[in-house]
């Protein structure tokens, strides 16, 4: 039986991750290995509507396994999520003979493939994100190399706020998720890690837990004191400020910032990337459309992007209790 779909689309929406460009160079080998055509759309939705859309062949995503960033490039799109916006991004589509799409991108780039697939071009979604915050599936494209990149960089951090008997704030990306922190916070021993799931939005509060809890320390003999903070809870250079005048322990902020998005991916990522482009094409060329790819207790397998985007993902409680005991 041939393939449902004879020329497959790929684009990265959103913030990039690294391992993006391994999920489109499989995407890219696996459709032409099926005997399917494959054209680039750069820069997410914005290039589509722009038809800044490219050939790929097996060759063009030579050297780009082990490259941070996306070939592709990816942007935001405010237009597309107008029905015009959407509408016109579907006829794009069929100009350039586009019947099949992959979108690498978080939840609200599956939003957008979804109101293409609403209007005839088959869309598959591929979890890429450095937050970890996709509901349907353990592992999103990025996180693995994100968080290393943070946790090497808070090893750093940690020899020099050691050094001077000082607090520490560091603030890593995940305006909305606290995975990276969390991550970090255990792996890089924190005693304190702030994260959006669990602010009541009280700052003075979660404030004077981390001063008592400096103090508490400094009486155990505890010489440093590190806090991970999500991105989004509070201003981490006024927090150092207010934190150090009630103590007396000098304390310096750090921000990540994009530097955690860049980077080699980590094999870990490569790997997931690999798999998840290459599933996804065998999605489409068996004319499955409207799906999400996911990896869940150690498979790979797929979800409707309807019923993966009201899926709801808790922080493990397990999780915060270790990181807790671990602090003590
Ligand atoms: P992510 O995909 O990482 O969650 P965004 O939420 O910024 O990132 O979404 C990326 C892009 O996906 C948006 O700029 C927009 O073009 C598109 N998008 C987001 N939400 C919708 C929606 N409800 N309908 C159509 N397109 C959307
Ligand atoms: O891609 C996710 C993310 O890195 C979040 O962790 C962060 O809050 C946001 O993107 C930052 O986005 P921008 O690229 O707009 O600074």
């Amino acid at each position: 039986m041939g393939n449902a779909v004879k020329t497959i689309g790929v684009l990265t929406s959103g913030g990039d991750a690294p391992g993006m460009n391994a999920a489109v160079r499989a995407v890219v080998r696996t459709a032409i290995s099926l005997g399917v055509r494959v054209k680039g759309i750069k820069k997410g939705y914005n290039g589509l509507l722009n038809e800044e859309i490219i050939d790929l062949n097996s060759r063009d995503v030579s050297e780009t396994l082990q490259r941070g960033g996306t070939i592709l490039y990816t942007a935001r799109c405010e237009e597309f999520k107008t029905e015009e916006g959407q509408k016109r991004g579907a006829e794009v589509c069929r100009k350039y003979g586009i019947d099949g799409l992959v979108v690498i991108g978080g939840d609200g780039s599956f939003n957008g493939a979804k109101k293409l697939a609403e209007r005839g071009i088959n869309a598959i979604g591929i979890p890429g994100t450095i937050d970890l915050d996709i509901a349907c599936t353990d592992y999103t494209i990025g996180f693995d190399t994100a968080v290393n990149t943070a946790m090497s960089a808070i090893d750093r951090i940690r020899d020099t706020s050691n050094s001077h008997e000082r607090c520490s704030i560091v603030e890593v990306m995940g305006r909305n998720a606290g995975y990276i922190a969390l991550w970090c916070g255990i792996a890089n021993g924190a005693e304190d890690i702030l994260i959006p799931e669990n602010f009541d939005g009280n700052l003075p509060r979660l404030e004077q837990k981390i001063i008592d809890s400096i103090i508490a320390n400094r009486q155990k003999g505890k010489t440093h004191h590190l806090v991970v903070n999500a991105e989004g809870i509070g201003n981490s250079y006024s927090m150092a400020r207010r934190i150090e005048d009630a103590t007396g322990v000098e304390t310096r902020a750090t921000i990540l910032g994009h530097m955690q998005r860049g980077g080699s991916p980590t094999a870990v990522d490569r790997m997931h990337a690999s798999m998840m482009g290459a599933y996804a094409v065998e999605l489409l060329c068996k004319g499955k459309t409207q799906r999400v790819v996911a990896y869940r207790n150690g498979t790979y397998v797929d979800y409707d992007i309807m019923e993966a985007l009201e899926m709801q993902k808790e922080i493990d409680p397990f999780m915060l209790r270790v990181s807790r005991m671990m602090a003590r």
